[in-house]
């Protein structure tokens, strides 16, 4: 990354890299807040953001102050509260929604992504949200489930050439690059192909090749946007409609005004879409891989899994790859890609008894509770079959919320859920990956938890 460039995370955070989690967990005597109630947090002021100094600090301040903490601001109006238990994240994000609109961060999201669904709030999330949902209902994942396993099938035979050729894959690159692809084409279908020839490349892969998050980033990826109006320019040229995510866009229909997306909403959905696809489902992907070779057991248990099918797994065979789901919810368990997100109080609400006072930043991290021991058994080993037993599937749906959770869950959860259990199916009938290294693979905890080095792998055929 060059240094000239303004980070979407300020440089005044970041440099707080440094400062020791330890130091800064020594227990505080509890002040009285504005409400009048004890309120246990640091003593230090501090800005909570998606950056590596919060992540290292969350987890020592739990055990210091519990699952409910106020954390002062250093540089902002309001205080950030960080919520970790399930009974108050389930109030925050379902039964008390309405309290709650997107918080910090999610302005530098929109330099990135309009005002998409992601960013959005009130009417205008409401009536968007509805207009994009059928394009996320499954019928429509199963025809595009052909997409999925085509682009996976292309990436499966490069591996296998490395395997016979003996050569190291870099499968977090690959993994990036899949993750785009599948979103592309299930965005622009044939559009794909025409936009590589006519640009000699396909210019949405600065995702892939640039890894920074910054501001010139997010200047450089609404450019693209530039090539979306080519492709609906062509379309109504030509007057096609391929069966895709961005013909279905284009078709929607707000419910009580019949009227369409303006050209602006829709182009701002399509940038969300690619965004919020990519680096969660490809990290998720990564790390999946990444547990398998440390854990040869699960890798086993995959292994006889897919074995029982006399081809290679497709839509319809998902029901009996239990084992590959489970083994992707183990890994969001573990590695959630959205460690941290935030919401900003509208009015007073009380959480575990105490009074958060409206204007509070809230801070959720599905991270912090998917490896609280108070939850899990053997929360940090990585045991996929937990989930078939009636205890752990119940705390899935109490303390595991990868996706989140209420009317903002993830609108993309069952394509990315399909799509990894395709990968992995079809990927373990004919090849183990094996680590290329023994090297401790760090995790980078930006705006997604990616990992912080290029995982490598030697792939062998089964
Ligand atoms: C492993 C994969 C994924 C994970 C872990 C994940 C996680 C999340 C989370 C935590 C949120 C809620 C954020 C918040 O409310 O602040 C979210 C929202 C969203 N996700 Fe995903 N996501 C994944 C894959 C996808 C895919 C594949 C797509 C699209 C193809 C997608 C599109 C969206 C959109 C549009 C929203 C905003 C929904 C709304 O606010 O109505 N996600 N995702």
């Amino acid at each position: 990354m060059s240094n000239s460039r303004t980070p979407l995370i300020p440089e005044s955070q970041t440099s707080l890299v440094a400062a020791s989690a330890a130091e800064s967990s020594a227990p505080s005597v509890p002040e009285e807040d504005s409400a009048g109630e004890a309120t246990a947090g640091p003593e230090e002021r501090f800005d909570v953001t998606v950056d590596q100094a919060t992540f290292e600090k969350l987890g020592p301040w739990q055990q210091c102050y519990g699952n409910l903490f106020r954390v002062r601001a250093r540089t902002r109006e309001a205080d950030a509260w960080i919520v970790n238990d399930p009974a108050d994240v389930r109030r925050v994000l379902i039964s008390n929604h309405k309290n709650y609109s997107k918080g910090i961060g999610f302005e530098r999201v929109a330099l990135m992504l309009g005002n998409g669904i992601i960013v959005s709030d009130g009417d205008r999330w409401k009536s968007q949200r509805r207009m994009i949902q059928p394009a996320f209902h499954k019928q429509v994942i199963e025809q595009l489930s052909v997409t999925m396993t085509r682009c996976n099938d292309s990436v499966i035979e490069r591996w296998c050439r490395a395997a016979d050729e003996g050569r190291t894959i870099d499968l977090t690159r690959d993994t990036s690059e899949l993750a785009l692809e599948v979103i592309l084409r299930s965005l622009f279908s044939e559009d794909v192909d025409r936009l590589i020839e006519t640009h000699g490349g396909n210019p949405f892969s600065l995702l892939v090749e640039d890894l920074t998050r910054d501001l010139a980033l997010a200047a450089r990826f609404r450019g693209l946007t530039r090539h979306v109006r080519a492709i609906l320019a062509s379309r109504q040229e030509e007057n096609r409609m391929p069966a895709d995510w961005l013909s279905m866009l284009l078709a929607a229909r707000n419910k009580d005004t019949g009227d369409a997306m303006t050209e602006q909403a829709l182009l701002d959905e399509v940038m969300t879409i690619i965004v919020a696809g990519h680096e969660t489902t490809a990290g998720t992907m990564n790390w999946t891989w990444h547990l398998l070779a440390a854990n040869p057991h699960a890798e086993a248990q995959l292994h006889a899994e897919v074995d029982t099918l006399d081809h290679a797994p497709e839509f319809n065979d998902l029901d009996s790859l239990s084992y590959a789901r489970q083994v992707a919810e183990e890994t969001l368990r573990l590695y959630p890609p959205v460690w941290l997100f935030s919401r900003k109080a509208l009015g007073d609400d009380v959480l575990s008894g105490q009074t958060i006072p409206a204007g509070a930043d809230i801070f959720l991290s599905p991270w912090l509770m998917q490896r609280d021991a108070a939850h899990w058994r053997d929360a940090t080993r990585f045991r996929p079959e937990r989930y078939a037993d009636l205890e752990a599937s119940e705390l899935k749906r109490t303390a595991w919320y990868p996706f989140s959770l209420g009317s903002r869950r993830c609108i993309g959860e069952f394509f990315s859920m399909v799509e990894m259990q395709l990968h992995l199916g079809r990927t373990a009938r004919k090849l183990r990956l094996c680590k290329a290294s023994e090297r401790t693979i760090d995790v980078e905890p930006l705006v997604n938890l990616r990992s912080a080095v290029p995982i490598l792998m030697n792939p062998v055929r089964r």
